[in-house]
């Protein structure tokens, strides 16, 4: 794990003080990885136990969709794949834009890094019939296994198959979506196959009105 990692790095470095500088990206992904896992293992537990507070605002789906795309056009062009966005980009969501970035993020996170080369993943925005927002992000590649798919947002549930990530995750990351969703009056679902008999879709689906 990256805690290993760090430490090992640090030992090298020691060794070899001349080539200490070669470490640094390194020490920086396992420092942002042990980042991440705190955030997301706070986030899992404040909203278990209804500590979360929820900032709502009325923001354009856009300014929600694009830091987030940003952040994740790095990982798919280095991949390399292609994010696509469709839909309603300029309908205001009512929602806490901080907490829905960060379940699109999961959600980018999951799909490119299962994605195969070269493909397209898909982030779409629709309003609902009621008023709320629907959102998708969708992959190509790999299926998900029927029984599984009730199963992934649960704690620790990497679902079987290849890990999404060379690196593996903790098996939070839907976890977190679901708990952020549902802390919003939501729902989120997988579906898979997603297109052509391959791939799977993340939908999640923000009421019109928050809780
Ligand atoms: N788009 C996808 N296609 C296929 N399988 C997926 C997809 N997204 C998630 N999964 C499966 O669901 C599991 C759980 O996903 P989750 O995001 O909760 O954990 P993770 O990505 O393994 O780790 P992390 O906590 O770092 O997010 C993954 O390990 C993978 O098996
Ligand atoms: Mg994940």
């Amino acid at each position: 794990n990256s805690v290993c990692v760090i430490d090992s790095a640090l030992d090298m470095m020691e060794q070899d003080p001349v080539g200490a500088a070669s470490f640094v990206p390194l020490l920086r992904r396992a420092s942002q990885r042990i980042g991440h896992l705190v955030c997301t293992l706070l986030d899992v537990n404040r909203l278990e136990s209804g500590a979360m507070p929820l900032r709502v605002q009325d923001v354009p789906w856009a300014s929600v969709c694009e830091p987030v795309l940003a952040e994740t056009g790095l990982l798919a062009r280095a991949k390399p794949v292609v994010l696509n966005r469709t839909g309603e980009n300029h309908t205001v969501v009512r929602c806490d834009p901080a907490l829905v970035e960060r379940v699109l993020l999961n959600l980018l996170d999951n799909a490119i890094g299962v994605a195969p080369d070269r493909s397209i993943v898909d982030v779409h925005a629709e309003r609902t019939a009621e008023g709320g927002m629907l959102v998708r992000v969708g992959n190509r590649g790999r299926t998900i296994a029927p029984e599984v798919l009730p199963t992934l947002f649960r704690k620790y549930r990497q679902g079987g198959g290849a890990p999404v990530k060379r690196l593996g995750g903790w098996g939070l990351g839907l976890t977190f979506c679901r708990l952020a969703v549902e802390r919003h009056g939501g729902t989120i679902r997988a579906i898979s196959p997603y297109v052509d008999g391959e791939g799977a879709a993340f939908e999640f689906v923000l009421p019109a009105e928050p809780k």
